[in-house]
């Protein structure tokens, strides 16, 4: 009997209930899985109870299109309040003069920046995607999207960064409207002041993607790019830097023409609705990066140090170690031949054995889908309080699910015993 149209109604809605309850679990095992495994992928972190409930707030609904004070619409004095403390936080923190605290993501800020500072057609030097640069700094993205004429920086692959010899001559020769630096693979410090040195020689703009480092960099143990002659810093606000997913857009000019450029870049050549809960949430992550988050990155870094030294004893191929292998939160490792896919099948296996990681690309690897490394971070692990020691027990699990070749089950349960006396965030109010 064909259903008549309220009973069929009736039908549909107790699917759709079922269907977004199905989502809900799903939400609920991806926390569960993440919460009982080592969560290790060096682009993502947690937020903090505080932040939680910024984001999970009514602003979620609402708009606030321009600037505190200068608003298109009614209703945002109590935003005017919230985003007028993240932009003087995030000055105080990234010691900056100027701050743009919307980007609703690194990319964002990075398309932002872009627009403001080049025009289509001019020429950029960026890291090539091959040596670890951002998808957003190549044709396929950002730059691509500009429409601009990127030449990549030769590349030390025994230091991995930037051969600054070479690179200093390619920018002389290039000559660039923007040379840009920053990468996703980012072991070690940019040699940023000779080759920022060169590009302004040519007349370029500097501009440096902080967004795997943010944190490192405001806490004071990586770099400090808005010195060393960076004119404007991006980055994301969710990676070293514990806040909600977004971005931020920093610098210290005083040009108020370049500062007006960077606003306009964002609201409204970018966005419109720029996340306002996530721009509570950063504000509230910014004052507790003031109170904890130089203890936070320096933590951080002498776990990426264990790790690295721990992974190389238990017998992997850890890169860099002529370099001391990182000066940041990430650790690569190599697990096959170049172009082999080992470092896919080695994530894969982790995966099972409840660790989290991606595969990625090592020096002479050509192909994206099959690499022979693994990128590995450190800084979720280490907000959920674990130190050198625990570094020994992950690199020991990594052993035992892809050396020894124990039952990735057995490893997942040793893991889970591991991680349940590391769940609660730290750094935090
Ligand atoms: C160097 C670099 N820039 C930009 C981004 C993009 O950041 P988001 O994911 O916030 O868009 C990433 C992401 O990992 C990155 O590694």
């Amino acid at each position: 009997m064909a259903l008549n149209g309220r009973d069929k109604w009736k039908a549909m809605s107790t699917h759709s209930h079922e269907t977004a309850k199905r989502v809900l679990e799903a939400v609920d095992q991806s926390g569960a899985h993440y919460g009982s495994g080592f969560p290790m992928i060096a682009s993502e972190n947690v937020i903090s109870p505080m932040v939680r409930r910024a984001c999970d707030s009514d602003l979620h609904g609402r708009y606030a299109e321009g600037l505190p004070g200068k608003r298109y619409y009614q209703g945002c004095d109590d935003f005017d309040t919230i985003e007028t403390i993240g932009i003087d936080l995030a000055k105080k923190v990234f010691n900056a003069n100027f701050a743009n605290i919307q980007p609703i993501s690194g990319t964002v800020a990075n398309i932002a920046a872009l627009k403001a500072m080049v025009k289509p057609g001019d020429r950029i030097t960026a890291v090539s995607t091959a040596d670890g640069g951002h998808i957003s700094h190549a044709q396929m993205g950002a730059v691509g999207l500009r429409g601009l004429d990127l030449h990549t920086y030769p590349w030390d692959e025994d230091r991995m960064e930037p051969d600054v010899d070479a690179a200093a001559a390619m920018i002389r020769d290039t000559k660039p409207a923007l040379a840009l630096f920053g990468a996703s693979v980012f072991l070690f410090p940019t040699p940023l002041k000779e080759l920022a040195d060169a590009a302004h020689e040519v007349g370029a703009r500097v501009m440096y993607d902080g967004a795997h480092v943010l944190g490192l960099i405001a806490g004071g143990v990586f770099q400090d790019p808005l010195r060393e002659g960076a004119d404007l810093m991006t980055g994301s606000s969710h990676k070293t830097f514990p806040g909600p997913q977004g971005g931020f857009l920093l610098s210290n000019t005083d040009d108020e023409k370049m500062q007006r450029r960077l606003n306009n870049a964002v609201f409204p050549g970018t966005n419109s609705s720029y996340h306002l809960h996530h721009v509570a949430g950063k504000a509230v992550a910014l004052a507790e990066f003031e109170a904890y988050g130089a203890s936070y990155a320096q933590d951080t870094v002498t776990n990426a140090k264990a790790l690295a030294e721990a992974l190389a004893a238990e017998g992997f191929d850890v890169l860099a170690e002529e370099r001391g292998y990182t000066a940041s939160h990430q650790v690569l490792t190599r697990h096959g031949e170049t172009d082999s896919g080992a470092g896919r099948a080695a994530a894969a296996l982790l995966e099972e054995a409840g660790i989290i990681t991606n595969m990625n690309m090592l020096p002479g690897d050509t192909r994206a889908l099959s690499p022979s490394g693994l990128r590995l971070g450190v800084q979720e692990l280490t907000r959920h309080g674990m130190g050198p020691d625990q570094m020994q027990d992950v690199a020991t699990c990594f052993r035992r699910a892809l050396i020894d070749g124990v039952d990735p089950a057995q490893v997942k349960t040793e893991v889970a015993a591991i991680r349940e006396g590391f769940t609660d965030i730290q750094y935090c109010f």
